[in-house]
């Protein structure tokens, strides 16, 4: 690596978006270290990325970062220039029955994260936040100063309390000097971004990377992607008597290319010193609200496909309506969603049938 390329940690690196966002990493020009303890996915995505990139020397260590004395020997062996922590639970239901699990992953991955980086001359610390923060509201968008709700869940309370965390840290240290970062024992400043993101869904155009949810999958899209492939028998829409256009719920649905070049504008915003504070927030969505019947409607027009799928009663804790409004994004990151809803649902489908070898 030459001196002037920076180096960026990627915690989770392996998985779905952390996948995502280190092939846009490494086309941006950026040195990459993915450090994953594959509790969630496989290898099947970073060989992805390593096939897109054409870099077979993409470091992987293979570490919990819970373990503290692991994260920290992550520090000192490379030069860190920045760090997007993607490390964590993720499934909405699950984290309402196992709080404990969920508390503890989330909130001691980031705490180990953030002490190696204050530690090691300190860091640019980017957070994989949530629009779940904002919880149920009627004052639609949501911008980043609307206010938080109580969290629906512990998952969406873990991701409000890193965005705290983070916050209190970034102020903290913001009394060291500026040192220079990675490998030296001094105590640095953290600076920090929080990227809140809507509904991540879709594939890298190559269908070699994508979603590989274990067991049944939560989220919509991969269900619908599984039913259309007869992995699944039936989509139930969860409730259609939403006080909504055609009363199923609204999400804002962000390509997950689209959601991991955000990523790398926000990395490029840090390294190149043109953050406003030390502590920023941004929205990251379409700002367009898609029903679920016109997700479902529109997968099988642009696949040209039938898609076997029912209404069902409302699913616990699941919210009307939220999108995003972009604006900030747009322009402090230079940043906005391009790929067409169509596309998207094009790259699932095609990354389903890649992934069952169709
Ligand atoms: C979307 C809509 C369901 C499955 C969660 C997390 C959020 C983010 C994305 C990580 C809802 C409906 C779903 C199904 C359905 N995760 N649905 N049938 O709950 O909006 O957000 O995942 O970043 O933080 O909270 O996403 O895809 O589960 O649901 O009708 O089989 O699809 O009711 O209206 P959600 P989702």
């Amino acid at each position: 690596m030459s001196q002037n390329v920076k180096r960026v940690l990627v915690s989770g690196g392996a998985g779905y978006i952390g996948s995502h966002v280190t092939v846009e990493l490494i086309e941006a020009g950026y040195d990459v270290v993915v450090a994953d303890n594959l509790s969630n996915c496989d290898m099947t995505c970073f060989e992805g990325v390593k096939k897109i990139t054409g870099r077979n020397d993409i470091p992987f260590e293979m570490i919990d970062c819970c373990n503290a004395p692991h994260v920290e020997g992550l520090f000192s062996k490379y030069k860190i220039d920045a760090v997007i922590h993607f490390a964590a639970f993720k499934a909405v239901g699950e984290s309402v029955a196992e709080p404990i699990k969920y508390y503890k992953n989330n909130l001691i991955s980031f705490l180990n994260i953030l002490d190696a980086a204050k530690n090691h001359g300190g860091c640019n610390v980017l957070f994989s936040s949530s629009a779940t923060v904002y919880g149920e509201t009627d004052k639609l968008p949501v911008t980043e100063e609307s206010p938080r709700q109580p969290a629906m869940c512990s998952y969406g309370a873990t991701k409000q309390i890193c965005e705290d965390i983070l916050a209190d840290v970034v102020r903290a240290t913001s009394a060291y000097g500026d040192t220079v970062n990675a490998g030296t024992s001094a105590l640095g400043p953290v600076k920090g971004i929080a990227l809140r993101y809507f509904n991540p869904i879709g594939a890298h155009p190559s269908a070699l990377i994508g979603e590989l949810p274990r067991g049944v999958p939560n989220n919509l899209v991969p269900y619908i992607t599984q039913t259309a492939i007869g992995k699944r028998e039936c989509l139930s829409i969860f409730g259609n008597d939403y006080p909504t256009p055609d009363g199923t719920c609204l999400r804002d649905y962000i390509d997950v290319v689209d959601l991991a070049k955000a990523h790398v504008a926000a990395v490029a915003r840090m390294l190149d010193g043109k953050m406003k504070k030390n502590y920023e927030i941004f929205n990251v969505g379409t700002g367009r609200p898609v029903s679920v019947l016109e997700l479902v409607t529109k997968f099988e027009k642009v696949n040209n496909l039938k898609l076997n799928y029912k209404f069902a009663p409302r699913r616990e804790g699941d919210i009307t309506a939220i999108w995003a409004d972009t604006s900030l994004a747009n322009k402090e990151l230079g940043w906005k969603a391009e790929r067409s809803l169509e596309d998207t649902l094009k790259s699932a489908w095609q990354w389903e049938c890649h992934i069952a070898g169709k």
